[in-house]
């Protein structure tokens, strides 16, 4: 079959790589994909919804993949359904839960699935009245989608009245902070479960663990992601078994009871406190750089997956994964989180190593293909260099293996992705 993906980023790219190996799968085409894309299939200049929809019936493609959320939450799904055509994602409206996070929240509350205690208001004055009846820290959030930018951990009550008063104003996120989320902080670890849904029913993929702050040791800003690993130790069946029982299936029967059966990727963003996992968010699209590391790990033809679940037939799917380990380290540009970096070419070393060469690759995100032909650095973050093994210390040596491999100007990593599970 043919197959269009929807997006940019490393997290498209590994889904195109994942395609390749596959033989069902004949061509690969990417909307609108970045400077390295190209190797994989073909690029398209399109970025209206009825225009893609065209260019899929004019070109037989059987399935489209959307990867980042903003199409998904401006409805691409609920266009392409009307009109017959396969595609793997939510609709507008089943989208809300990652699109506005007062949403998710009452709908968490309303199907009893365990999140943080919280409010949401539009006036700083009850604002203020919760904020002090939690200890700090106080998580204070705005609605909408503000990249992942719009969360303040605030270390003491004045702090948190303080990034209330902001977001309220519409000074901080503009729109998407005119009615905020403050809830109470939750201290434990942070997991990142994947379930792949197709309206009814659902395939838990491998538990991943991200790496948020931009330096060693989880310091220094937030970023999109640094680097993830999968699957993490810090999980196991009884935490499995209370995420489908509580979050995964109420979640499910909720959305389809409210009238939105939920199709596509929920990305659950689990904070396990005392053994105990709670809902920090929901996402309606894979975790990127988390992406990359399960790709590999499928060890099932990518595109039954994901037809499957676009076409409602999860239900007696048999999708399998590797007994194995992938560790993703993100090679980010200079400037990175804070602006942008003038582009820089990308050279990777010819690699002799048959180990690494058969157990490591790059996915692609912030690049673009120069003129001449070579490849450019042009985003945030650049590239993640995948190691995979049989333990995660042999994925991540081969990670690193990697990234000494690749240069460009200004390159930045950390070192020590999935230090918490060594
Ligand atoms: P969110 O966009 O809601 O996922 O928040 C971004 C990050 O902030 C999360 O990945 C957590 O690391 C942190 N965070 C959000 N809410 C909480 C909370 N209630 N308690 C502790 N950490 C949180
Ligand atoms: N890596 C976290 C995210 O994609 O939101």
């Amino acid at each position: 079959m043919n197959v269009l993906i929807i997006g940019a980023g490393g997290r498209e790219y590994s889904i195109g790589l994942a395609l390749q190996k596959d033989e069902n799968v004949d061509k690969i085409y990417f909307a609108p994909g970045n400077g390295a894309t190209d190797e994989l299939g073909e690029n398209l200049e399109i970025s209206d919804f009825n225009e893609l929809a065209d260019f899929v019936e004019a070109n037989a493609v059987e399935l489209t993949i959307v990867g980042p959320e903003a199409p998904l939450v401006e409805g691409i799904v609920d266009v392409f359904e009307k009109r017959d055509l396969a595609i793997f994602g939510p609709s507008a409206q089943a989208a809300q839960l990652e699109g506005s996070k007062i949403f998710m929240k009452n709908f968490l509350a309303r199907h009893n699935v365990p999140t943080a205690k919280y409010i949401e208001t539009d006036s700083l004055e009850d604002a203020y009245k919760f904020i002090n009846t939690l200890e700090a820290p106080i998580v204070v959030k705005a609605d909408g989608l503000c990249g992942g930018k719009g969360v303040i951990i605030a270390q003491s009550h004045d702090e948190a009245k303080k990034a209330a008063g902001e977001m309220l104003s519409g000074n901080s996120f503009g729109d998407a902070g005119t009615s905020i989320v403050v809830e109470e902080f939750l201290d434990g670890y942070e997991l990142s479960v994947f379930a792949i849904c197709d309206g009814k029913d659902y395939v838990v993929l491998p538990a991943a663990q991200d790496h948020k702050r931009l330096l060693n040791n989880d310091e220094g800003p937030n970023t999109g992601g640094m680097g993830a690993y999968a699957p993490t130790p810090l999980i196991n069946d009884e935490i499995y078994r209370k995420l489908n029982e509580r979050v995964i299936e109420p979640t499910l029967k909720g959305m389809e009871s409210e009238g939105m059966p939920f199709t596509g990727v929920l990305f659950i963003g689990v904070m396990v406190v005392k053994g105990e996992p709670i809902i920090l968010e929901y996402n309606v699209r894979f975790g990127d750089p988390e992406c990359e590391e399960i790709m590999p790990l499928l060890k099932s033809p990518a595109s039954e997956l994901f037809y499957k679940a676009a076409t409602g037939n999860l239900k007696n799917a048999k999708i399998e994964f590797y007994d194995k380990y992938a560790v993703g380290v993100v090679m980010a540009s200079k400037d990175y989180p804070y602006k942008s970096t003038a582009p820089a070419e990308i050279i990777v070393d010819d690699i002799y190593h048959d180990e690494l060469n058969e157990n490591a690759h790059i996915s692609y995100a912030g690049v673009s293909r120069g003129d001449d032909g070579k490849l450019y650095a042009t985003g945030g973050r650049v590239l993640v260099c995948v190691g995979v093994g049989d333990s995660i210390k042999e994925a991540q040596e081969r990670a690193y293996m990697l990234v000494g491999q690749v240069h460009y100007a200004g390159k930045q990593c950390r070192t020590d992705i999935a230090y918490q599970a060594l």
